[in-house]
């Protein structure tokens, strides 16, 4: 990653090309581990890199109270931390036109049923995560399968003319599924199975690894769409009974912000699934609740609930997102994809 933070710190009072303190000593002590950072010794440092805080920019987006309590910083010292890790990437506010800039170049990837886009506001969006989850066989992965396929359209077709990258956690991709779906997309399937990276990953820290590492293939493979299936079996199987709650939770925050950042940095879609459990607090309505907790929800910008019907019918449900109503949309599960119920 080319940040300044490689190259330290901006100087402090400028002037026009010319740093403040050229020729003299070098003042502030130049940031470019975590250990530069401000009260920050290598036992600290040891700690928040074991809690999965290995980056200046891991640092940089968390909160001063992940820190505390992955690190056991005081509260005075975590706040310094993150300030100085921000300074260091020169990470700021950007202003609602920079940002309403941006906004103008999110992208739509279509689902494959057009009840199911419109309850979308015309598709999966890019730059941000939208996480799908539901009971096991609910469909979460026919969705990998259609989405990984329909990326590769033009434009118009509601594709996003590129490729991609699969992280496979549960060793459920099935090639012989996309062949079938993009088959019925009117596609050459060897080209689009070309076109699908596909990577396993074996455990949690293998997973986060991927994801940290997938910024240069997304660039060189003109990656569109980034798909996790599932998020979160690897670290929910890897922390029953060993470690603790608190430890999954700060390990899929800082996974969930990687991912955050790729769609955000690339602007290409991230599709996540994730699993139910059951609530025994809920007597009425649905005792089912997605795994993770506030950490998977508040990463997950739009978030889907799947459930099955009668016959091969499909409700996906929008449970949260940032500027559209709740609602329902249902659709299809063939052995050609995602369809319609009215074709
Ligand atoms: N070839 C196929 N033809 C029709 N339906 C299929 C086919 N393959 C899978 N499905 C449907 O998808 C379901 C499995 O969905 P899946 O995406 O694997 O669930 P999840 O990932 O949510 O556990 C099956 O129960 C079936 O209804
Ligand atoms: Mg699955």
């Amino acid at each position: 990653m080319k940040h300044r933070a490689m190259r330290g710190p901006r100087p402090r009072g400028r002037i026009r090309g010319k740093p403040a303190n050229a020729g003299g000593i070098n003042m502030a002590k130049e940031i470019r581990t975590i250990e530069d950072l401000p009260g920050i010794g290598p036992q600290a440092a040891e700690k928040l890199i074991s809690a999965g805080y290995k980056t200046l920019e891991n640092i940089a987006t968390a909160s001063a109270a992940e820190l505390q309590e992955a690190a056991g910083l005081g509260e005075g010292t975590a706040e310094k931390a993150v300030k100085a890790a921000r300074d260091a990437l020169e990470i700021g506010y950007e202003t609602a036109a920079v940002l309403a800039e941006k906004r103008k170049l999110v992208g739509r990837l279509t689902t494959g049923s057009k009840a199911v886009d419109e309850l979308l506001n015309g598709g999966i969006e890019t730059q941000s995560i939208t996480e799908i989850y539901g009971k096991y066989a609910s469909g979460k992965t026919q969705w990998c399968f259609q989405t990984a396929v329909m990326v590769q359209l033009p434009k118009e077709k509601g594709g996003l003319e590129g490729n991609c990258l699969y992280i496979d956690s549960e060793n459920s991709f099935r090639p012989e599924r996309v062949a079938a779906i993009a088959e019925a997309q009117g596609l050459n399937t060897e080209e689009v199975m070309k076109n699908i990276h596909v990577a396993r990953a074996y455990n949690s820290e293998h997973q986060i690894l991927l994801a940290e590492k997938a910024a240069d293939m997304i660039k060189e493979k003109n990656i569109k769409l980034l798909i996790v299936d599932s998020l979160t079996s690897q670290f929910r199987a890897e922390f029953i009974g060993r470690g603790t709650l608190a430890d999954r939770q700060q390990k899929l925050n800082v996974h969930m912000r990687t991912l955050m950042k790729l769609a955000e940095a690339n602007n290409i879609a991230v599709l996540v699934t994730n699993q139910v459990m059951e609530r025994p607090d809920i007597l009425f309505g649905d005792p089912t609740a997605p795994i993770g907790g506030n950490i998977v929800a508040h990463n997950s910008k739009t978030r889907l609930y799947l459930r099955k019907s009668k016959e091969d019918k499909r409700v996906a449900k929008l449970v949260d997102s940032p500027s559209l109503p709740d609602g329902e949309a249902i659709y299809r599960v063939t052995e050609t994809g995602i369809v319609d119920v009215e074709e």
